[in-house]
């Protein structure tokens, strides 16, 4: 049976009188083999495991991992070659999937439509160059609402070859657990109410595998955060009191810098930004980071906890645009347009996220048909395209969405350009691999269908996905449609 408690993050439980000072260790990088220069090699486990993710005073929590939460951070410069290992020890089919990487088809790692999956005992190895730089992640596309929901995923960052000046490069991967009192994981993945509504909500959010007290700065610092949202369903709206971050790249794609409105920064699930944040407070303050998307459920996700020397008087004044990544710019006069629909849901007219507990039974395997593409509620990955674009073409498609609730969609092995929102042109047109949809919003989007293969398209909240949200667009030359 479900316990009941609520959807705020429960630091009270987990920190209370802790005053400790969880520092945010920095993620270890696999070390890579003696591979030739431009190849890199890396492995990774998929494994029953353990981790820390509250404050000591409390047990671990029983994971699935690649060998920590979050997985080894992968760390490449762009253009080079990354080949991965992955060996399957859980028990049960996987595959990894390289959020964001426009890879090759048979390198993208979705079950059944790229690749056989991956069985316990097996491995699969992938292999594919890093054509952008930016911030990316890696997980499996294989029941993702669990194995991404118990702890599979890890950061993947390449390298810019001429980056920005900074003063420190740090990665905050954020998720969002649902904990019982002993701190294991709630087993009810993939309940009614969580599917039908705002997703697998949890009630502890961990950066970097762990619920933060406080993350050291120094006056004067300029740090470039990266941050991952890994969470299965959870948007977050950072709020950083005091400081006026810029969001330098969105989903790895580096956009005009400039300040996000309101000093709130959106990240729907598998969404990345990239923020330059200068430290213009003084030595010995504390300002809070707060998450306030959900109204109601504001909570403070940790202290900028300022040393007592700085590090220099002024912030820096040196340049901030990254350069951009060799993307195809779409031709918009030439472009064919499509409408893609996404439907369903349980109820409407509630606020979104109304953050009812999945009071639900715990299903088996996940009900399809009760969200839709185009009317077609996906039931697995072995699907028939529902479009056909050509090779080399430029397309629009407007992406409508149809019901009550937030949906980060998710284009694999492209990115696109987001030009507009519900009709009103957007003021950066920025690139992305994971548009979050505000319900009843269209939006519509851009890009050079230049990766051909079948390529899934679909809501990240993960257990949109798995009832139905997702479908597949084929890329292929135009004379063997
Ligand atoms: Cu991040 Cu189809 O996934
Ligand atoms: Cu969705």
């Amino acid at each position: 049976m479900m316990q009941t408690n609520t959807n705020a993050p429960s630091r009270r439980t987990f920190l209370a009188g802790a005053g400790m000072t969880a520092l945010l260790a920095g993620l270890h990088s696999t070390i890579p083999s003696e591979a030739s220069s431009a190849t890199r090699e890396f492995r990774l486990r998929a494994a029953p495991g353990s981790a820390q993710l509250v404050p000591t005073q409390h047990p671990e929590t029983a994971v699935w991992s690649y060998g920590s939460v979050p997985g080894p951070e992968i760390r490449v410069r762009q253009g080079e070659r990354l080949r991965v290992v992955v060996e399957n020890a859980l028990a049960e089919a996987t595959t990894v999937h390289w959020h964001g990487m426009r890879v090759p088809n048979a390198m993208d790692g979705v079950p059944d439509l790229t690749q056989r999956p991956i069985a316990p005992g097996e491995s699969f190895t992938y292999e594919f160059d890093a054509v952008d730089a930016g911030t990316f992640w890696y997980h499996p596309h294989k029941r993702s609402f669990e194995q991404v929901g118990r702890g599979l995923y890890g950061p993947l960052i390449v390298e810019d070859l001429d980056p920005v000046a900074v003063d420190s490069d740090v990665t905050w991967v954020l998720d969002d657990w649902r904990l019982l009192n002993d701190a294991s994981i709630s087993a009810d993945f993939g309940n009614m109410m969580d599917t039908g509504m705002a997703g697998r909500i949890g009630n502890t959010v961990t950066v970097n595998g762990q619920v933060v007290e406080r993350f050291p700065v120094r006056a004067g610092e300029r740090v470039r955060l990266r941050l991952i949202n890994a969470a299965n369903a959870r948007i977050f709206a950072l709020d950083f009191e005091g400081h006026a971050p810029q969001v330098i790249a969105l989903d790895g794609q580096p956009i005009e810098p400039h300040t996000p409105e309101n000093d709130r920064v959106v990240l729907g699930s598998a969404m990345r930004i990239d923020l330059l944040l200068d430290m213009t407070g003084a030595p010995g303050d504390r300002f809070r980071v707060t998450d306030t998307f959900y109204q109601g459920l504001e909570y403070r996700l940790l202290d900028l906890a300022y040393e007592n020397e700085p590090l220099r008087e002024q912030a820096l004044d040196t340049p901030v645009r990254l350069s951009s990544n060799p993307l195809s710019e779409p031709d918009l006069t030439a472009a064919e347009r499509h409408t893609v629909r996404f439907g369903g849901g349980m109820m409407s007219g509630m606020m979104d996220g109304a953050m009812m507990r999945g009071t639900g039974r715990t299903m088996g395997s996940m009900p399809g048909g009760i969200w839709s593409v185009n009317d077609v509620g996906a039931t697995g990955h072995a699907m028939k395209p529902m479009l056909t674009l050509s090779l080399g073409r430029s397309y629009v498609l407007e992406l409508a969405n149809d019901t009550d609730w937030h949906h980060p969609i998710h284009f694999h092995g492209h990115s696109f350009r987001v030009l507009s929102r519900n009709g009103a042109a957007t003021r950066y047109r920025e690139w992305q691999d994971t548009v979050l949809m505000k319900p009843r919003e269209r939006v519509e989007i851009a890009f050079v269908a230049d990766n051909p293969g079948d390529w899934m398209f679909h809501c990240h909240i993960l257990e949109h996905q798995a009832a139905g949200m997702m479908g597949v667009i084929r890329v292929a030359e135009a004379d063997r449609t």
